[in-house]
């Protein structure tokens, strides 16, 4: 009876040790999907491996494969033993870390065509293997940025064709929108005008990592600001003529009460 009892509380020990028997070794890969790289940087991927403690690592493969297409076929990047630290794939621009408790693979000059979804392979000492995908994509520039108006909702539309993580920012006039102007939505990239009525210059500015493009929205001409100006430049034209007419009208008394003088000089001379 006490050896049974003994026995049970040996398999229970056991059981706890190797709570998931063969099943025990899981991976899975810390970088948010999907991962976006700038050409010509480097592409890091890291891998957490988790393990219970009677399990050991006995190989970890990294590999690569094209992420549409009919039939994509998987490149193996590197194959490493689970001890070894530091290991090179079959590429040289390919070098992957193997650690306890990590594993990381980084390619140096990142090209377009390394692209695609990477899979990180562990195997554990029973042969048993778990796999973990990440989605790797270019980080692509903004392209194509067009402001439309959606009459019917006083709202202006910023579109952008297929830049990555771009982010907008609105200004009238070139200045920032104010809250007599409109309200931004939350993702930036609709504007509700409230001015009334809608008018002058809408630029909508989208920025990412690589850089900036905008574009404008030109509404008709904002009318207390045109008639500002127009009544400033026919006061500044009518002062102007104005001037000069009274210039010339001393200029010209001047003259003449100088002949009238020097008439007068001639006469008394000649007498
Ligand atoms: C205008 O905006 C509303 C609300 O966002 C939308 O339902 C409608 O389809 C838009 N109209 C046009 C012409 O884009």
């Amino acid at each position: 009876m006490d050896l049974q009892l003994f026995q049970c509380w040996r398999v229970a020990l056991l059981l706890l040790l190797m709570p998931c028997g063969h099943q025990c070794v899981s991976v899975h890969i810390l970088n948010k999907e999907p991962l976006h790289v700038i050409p010509g940087s480097s592409l890091v991927l890291k891998a957490r491996i988790e393990q219970g403690p009677l399990e050991k690592v006995s190989m970890v493969t990294w590999e690569r494969e094209d992420e549409t297409g009919i039939a994509p076929t998987r490149a193996t990047l590197a194959s490493c033993p689970g001890e070894s630290s530091e290991c090179s794939g079959t590429r040289p621009n390919v070098r992957v870390n193997v650690e306890q408790q990590e594993t990381t693979l980084q390619i140096n000059g990142y090209s377009r065509a390394d692209g695609g979804v990477y899979a990180v392979t562990v195997t554990d000492h029973t042969g048993a293997k778990t796999t973990a995908h990440c989605i790797v994509r270019e980080y692509e520039a903004v392209n194509h940025v067009s402001v439309s108006i959606n009459m019917s909702h006083s709202s202006l539309v910023c579109g952008e064709a297929w830049g990555t993580d771009p982010h907008f920012s609105w200004l009238h006039e070139r200045v920032a929108i104010s809250r007599t102007v409109g309200k931004v939505s939350e993702d930036g990239s609709l504007l509700l005008v409230t001015m009334t009525p809608i008018c002058g210059h809408f630029t909508c500015m989208v920025s990412n990592k690589l850089g900036y493009s905008s574009a404008t929205y030109t509404a008709g001409p904002c009318e207390t600001e045109g008639r500002g100006t127009t009544a400033a430049v026919v006061c500044f034209v009518l002062l102007l003529l104005f001037g000069g007419a009274l210039a010339f009208l001393l200029w010209r008394r001047h003259r003449l009460n100088n002949r009238g003088d020097s008439l007068h000089e001639r006469l008394e001379e000649t007498i």
